[in-house]
């Protein structure tokens, strides 16, 4: 169809062309088709109004206007495979950290951290463990830093130091020794951030050996056969109403009253070892209903007291027996000096 140079096709003028040229460019891009009829049919007002026809009768307008034209002769098939196809999130590698809930049998539950071995402290060992026994413990846990796993540190070291193997018998050692102590309860360990020295070691220096089950902590020191649970590094660890963490993950310095600044951290009732020191600390907390108080407590160590590569320190000997009465615990926060409970 031709029209006169000068004068403005109507509209059924227009559409018959758009539907001739349609018909005969059939796979022409749209643009390029516009822009050809336009190029022929200067009568058209614009560009733009041939552009926007043709990609209406090829239903590229939209869905509404793809529902509403009636003529689907020339109606291209959506790009379905874009479209339609289901889509799904990348893969998370967040980490979610495990928790581990003592059972509600767990009444009575001794809490020992900072051992060290093989640089423990055996008087101050003596004097948690008699008290635990007088007050019947149903259960001990192990709240980290047992091994001190000196050699495997990245600090300088002396190599004359207690060497790996040596320090792994010692830690086997002491879990026979709570064993024979404790003979029919429960007995759990999480590791610390020495005993995380370990994996550190493996990640850098054998990352080879870092799957082989052989060379997991709790099967070099023997757990199983000493029927001691070993519980996750990182778990959050929950008695009653208390959180447990050995503490090297609360930011920053213990500071001069360690449990302060884990309750301030942490918002909860709560009890660390990690900073060897005995302190409490407890906050009342205002809230919309009737206020509560939270409960913070750091525990002293069971290892020297004066290390070559830290001689003066605020450290104290300590351990702590928690009572639980349904879900609210009691802390019994003990401090030894000179192998006595104070
Ligand atoms: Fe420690
Ligand atoms: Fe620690």
């Amino acid at each position: 169809m031709t029209m006169t140079n000068g004068a403005q096709c109507n509209r059924k003028q227009a559409t018959q062309i758009i539907l001739e040229y349609l018909a005969n460019f059939p796979e022409a891009p749209s643009k390029t088709l516009a822009k050809k009829i336009y190029a022929d049919h200067p009568t058209f007002p614009s560009f733009e109004s041939v552009y926007s026809r043709v990609r209406y009768y090829r239903g590229q307008l939209g869905t509404q206007h793809r529902k509403g034209l009636k003529d689907k002769t020339f109606q291209k098939e959506l790009k379905i495979e874009y479209t339609m196809k289901e889509k799904f999130l990348p893969e998370s590698y967040a980490n979610k950290r495990d928790t581990f809930i003592f059972p509600t049998g767990c009444k009575t539950l001794g809490v020992i951290g900072d051992v060290h071995i093989p640089y423990q402290d055996n008087d101050a060992i003596e004097a948690a463990f008699t008290e635990m026994e007088k007050q019947n413990i149903d259960s001990l846990y192990i709240n980290g830093d047992l091994l001190d796993f000196y050699q495997l540190s990245f600090h300088e070291k002396d190599p004359r130091m207690v060497h790996f193997k040596q320090e792994l018998e010692a830690g086997r050692q002491f879990l026979d020794y709570c064993r024979s102590r404790f003979p029919g309860i429960p007995i759990y360990f999480i590791p610390g951030n020495h005993e995380n020295r370990f994996e550190r070691y493996l990640r850098v220096k054998a990352s080879e050996l870092l799957d082989m089950d052989e060379f997991r902590l709790d099967v070099l020191l023997h757990v199983a056969e000493y029927g001691v649970q070993y519980i996750p590094f990182r778990s959050k660890v929950v008695f009653g109403d208390f959180l447990i963490e050995h503490g090297d993950k609360i930011p920053g310095a213990g500071g001069v009253v360690p449990a302060r600044t884990a309750l301030m951290r942490l918002k909860t009732n709560c009890l660390i070892n990690h900073f060897h020191k005995t302190s409490s600390s407890s906050q009342r907390v205002y809230g919309p209903g009737e206020s509560t108080t939270i409960r913070g407590y750091s525990l002293g160590c069971l290892c020297e007291l004066t290390p070559e590569y830290l001689e003066i320190n605020e450290w104290n000997h300590g351990f702590a027996i928690l009572k639980r009465n349904g879900n609210l615990v009691q802390v019994n926060n003990y401090k030894i000096e000179g192998n006595q409970i104070v």
